[in-house]
């Protein structure tokens, strides 16, 4: 069913696939700034993505966002793998709590019958603090598993909209204007050209560790999301993009 539905989008799926130099790219039908179902669909096709490619004893870490909540959304036992392992890919970025990683990565671990590891850390972090949080033996221990994920799953976000939603300090919204930021991704905020403008100080993945993980998921769509999703990819090192119609066709319209 899956399948049929998404066929007709392979011209388009090959366009965004050669652009960007990915291994997959999956666009589903509709716009998801117009309709929630779009944003289910994306979720589902991404947990079917996942059982295609992730074995058992494999850890998976995840960002927040909406679009990853569909994702947990979608999560079910029939994902195949058995004793996987989810984590939150970086501590606290100021979202409200159904948007945080930690809430999606529990509610997939139980939905996947798998397990599940959180990273409670204050919000936003001091250099002071940032340093001897590394240092606890607990956070260390989560944050090895987190580093060594075979499976990195995110959302890309309109830079000033996860600012916003984030209740950043009127000296970042300055700071992220000033610096035409466009796109944010695990608290990096890029502009045009993919130089970061800003980064949250937080535990957890960093943008270099992105080269290790041959396994990186963007999901994200929305027309809105075409000039964020193309900043991103000019300095993020995912492999497969999970985005719809709208967002696809804008994107390929700016080029
Ligand atoms: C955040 C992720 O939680 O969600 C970001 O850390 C991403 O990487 C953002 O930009 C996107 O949110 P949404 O709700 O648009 O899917």
């Amino acid at each position: 069913e899956f399948i049929n539905e998404v066929s007709g989008f392979s011209v388009l799926e090959q366009h965004i696939k050669d652009k960007l130099l990915l291994d997959h790219v999956i666009v589903i039908p509709g716009n998801s700034d117009e309709q929630d179902w779009v944003k289910q669909e994306m979720g589902k096709a991404c947990v079917q993505f996942l059982q295609s490619i992730l074995k058992s004893n494999q850890t998976i870490a995840v960002t927040g966002g909406t679009s990853m909540a569909s994702v947990a959304e979608m999560m079910t036992p029939s994902i195949g793998a058995k004793n996987c392992m989810f984590v939150p890919a970086r501590g606290g970025l100021g979202e409200r709590v159904e948007n945080q990683a930690n809430t999606i990565c529990a509610e997939m671990a139980k939905k996947a019958h798998g397990e599940y590891r959180l990273l409670y850390v204050p919000d936003p972090l001091s250099e002071e603090s940032y340093q001897s949080i590394i240092g606890e033996p607990s956070v260390k221990e989560i944050l090895e598993l987190i580093r060594d994920a075979e499976v990195v799953i995110h959302g890309i976000g309109d830079a000033l909209a996860m600012a916003e939603r984030r209740k950043a300090s009127d000296l970042v919204l300055n700071k992220l204007r000033t610096g035409n930021a466009v796109s944010e991704a695990f608290g990096y905020y890029f502009n045009n050209a993919g130089e970061v403008v800003h980064k949250v100080r937080t535990v957890g993945i960093q943008l270099e560790d992105l080269f290790q993980s041959n396994c990186v998921i963007a999901i994200a769509g929305g027309k809105s999301k075409a000039k964020a999703i193309s900043s991103y990819f000019k300095q993020g090192k995912s492999n497969v993009l999970i985005t719809d119609e709208g967002a696809a066709k804008e994107f390929l319209r700016e080029l």
